[in-house]
């Protein structure tokens, strides 16, 4: 038929497409922008054999990381333990812990453009014992980690021109996410919402809002790596208008 899906693009409209893709590349090329992205979960060690860490897989961040480089912007990506495959053209650094994180964050400024998408473990034990844990005297006490996206918001000297957070929630999630935007003064925050297993945390799928100043942009449903397509361009559109 004329219209529906499986038709192929006019080859204007996908010559027009190729034109904008490589114009928009060499604009960002020539402003030499660089980004860092945080992605994964953290593991917070209690013994040598024995941690805390949480159930995500780093997907959303890994693929932010791989398109923000596709559109030329010079990319660092620190991971958590995750199983996934280091992006091209990505300075990639692997951590373990949030304060290896962090360490490795402060390493990487300046940089014109933060994304945290980690979901860093927020406790971390009071104490970390170098023997093994016996099972009859096991009592932890937990401390909170430093949030990386908060010191970056917050970093007076070198602060990055863009931080983007994002909001990992169950319930009424634009009014947390809008509290964690104001909370944490980053400039946007991308909400999901982790209580559908259909999308969100080891999901190949997202849905999220973009919540910046007073608008929210919703994206539907669709592959995390079309979802970080259209973060990464609207990241770029910021620095190129
Ligand atoms: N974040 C961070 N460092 C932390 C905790 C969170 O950089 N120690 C960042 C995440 O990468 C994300 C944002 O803060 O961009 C929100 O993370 P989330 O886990 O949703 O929120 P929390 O601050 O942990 O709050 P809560 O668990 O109470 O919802």
């Amino acid at each position: 038929g004329e219209y529906g899906e499986g038709k192929m693009s006019s080859p204007d409209q996908i010559y027009e497409f190729i034109e904008n893709y490589f114009s928009d590349r060499n604009i960002i090329k020539k402003k030499n922008l660089s980004a860092l992205v945080t992605a994964g979960p953290t593991k917070e060690y209690i013994d040598p054999v024995r941690f805390i860490t949480n159930n995500s897989s780093g997907k959303q961040g890994y693929e932010i990381a791989r398109s923000l480089a596709k559109f030329g912007v010079k990319t660092t990506l620190i991971s958590g333990p995750s199983a996934l495959k280091k992006p091209e053209d990505v300075n990639f650094i692997k951590v373990e812990t949030a304060d290896q994180m962090y360490a490795e964050t402060k390493k990487i400024l300046p940089v014109d453009i933060a994304v945290c998408t980690a979901a860093v473990t927020d406790f971390k034990p009071e104490k970390y014992e170098n023997k093994k844990i016996k099972k009859d005297s096991l009592n932890i006490n937990f401390k909170r980690n430093i949030d990386i996206l908060e010191f970056l918001s917050k970093n007076n000297l070198q602060r990055p021109k863009l931080v983007v957070g994002f909001a990992a929630e169950t319930n009424d999630i634009i009014k947390f996410a809008k509290e964690k935007k104001n909370r944490k003064h980053c400039d946007w925050i991308v909400a999901n919402d982790v209580s559908n297993s259909k999308i969100g945390f080891n999901s190949e799928y997202n849905a999220v809002s973009i919540i910046h100043e007073d608008k929210i942009e919703k994206i539907e449903k669709n592959l995390k790596s079309y979802i970080a397509n259209k973060i990464a361009k609207k990241i770029i559109n910021n620095f190129i208008q």
